[in-house]
């Protein structure tokens, strides 16, 4: 796939790395060209400098590694209002949280993933990869890592398709939660995980192991 990323920090360090090493072709825009070039000279993998706009111009998928704060500003350096998100699916990973607390700075009922999709018109958002640390996806095929489960939401059931693909190619395994009007719950989850773990306390312990139906049919 064509993949585009916005953003040029941690994420995209990450989630590049594993795209690309899956053979995916990745091109990364940030605010500053000169980030975004020594992050493709590092990735390697022909991983590509491009504009925020060329890094979503003709992209199977884009995600949009920046901090909340950052996402409009990002959204217009890459001509979003002038529709170039139409049809694209346009991964949020985002976590609007206070650092070290965890909770939301999202207005009561509001999600980044619905102020995104309002920002993005025609862009098929899917919030995902926002819960694991973004060395979760770098480790090379084999490698022993755990296979942990995406959890997602989407409105449009290609683009979560294709993010599921996305999900696998990485090491993960993908689930749909929902679509959009469930995407709240997930974004409250990093904050439940957050807040937790920055308290000193291991947040799987505070999740009880429920089977699912499926796994004990
Ligand atoms: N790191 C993780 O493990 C992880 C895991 C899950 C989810 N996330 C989420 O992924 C997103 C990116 O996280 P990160 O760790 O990669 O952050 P980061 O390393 O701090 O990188 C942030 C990126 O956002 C850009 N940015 C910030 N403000 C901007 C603005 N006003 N306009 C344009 N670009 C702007 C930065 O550009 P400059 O470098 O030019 O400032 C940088 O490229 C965040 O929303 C975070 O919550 C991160």
């Amino acid at each position: 796939m064509r993949i585009g990323i916005l953003g040029t920090g941690t994420l995209a360090a990450g989630l590049g790395e594993g795209w690309a090493r899956a053979g995916h072709e990745v091109a990364i825009g940030g605010r500053s060209p000169v980030k975004a070039e020594k992050l493709a000279e590092r990735l390697g993998h022909g991983v590509l400098a491009v504009s925020p706009r060329e890094a979503v111009t003709g992209r199977d998928a884009v995600l949009l590694a920046v901090t909340w704060d950052g996402v409009e500003d990002m959204l217009g350096l890459a001509g979003a209002s002038d529709g170039v998100f139409e049809g694209t699916p346009l991964i949020d990973p985002t976590n609007a949280v206070a650092h070290g607390v965890g909770a939301l700075l999202t207005a009561l009922g509001e999600s980044m993933a619905g102020r995104i999709a309002g920002l993005a018109p025609g862009a098929h958002v899917v919030k995902a990869f926002h819960l694991f640390p973004a060395d979760q996806w770098t480790g090379s095929p084999g490698s022993g890592r755990s296979r942990v489960t995406v959890a997602m939401c989407g409105d449009d059931a290609a683009a979560l398709r294709l993010v599921g693909e996305l999900v696998r190619d990485v090491g993960g395994a993908p689930a749909i939660l929902g679509a959009l009007d469930r995407v709240r719950q997930l974004e409250e989850v990093a904050g439940f995980v957050i807040g937790l773990a920055f308290a000193g306390i291991d947040p799987n312990s505070a999740i009880p192991h429920v089977p699912s139906p499926a796994a004990t049919n």
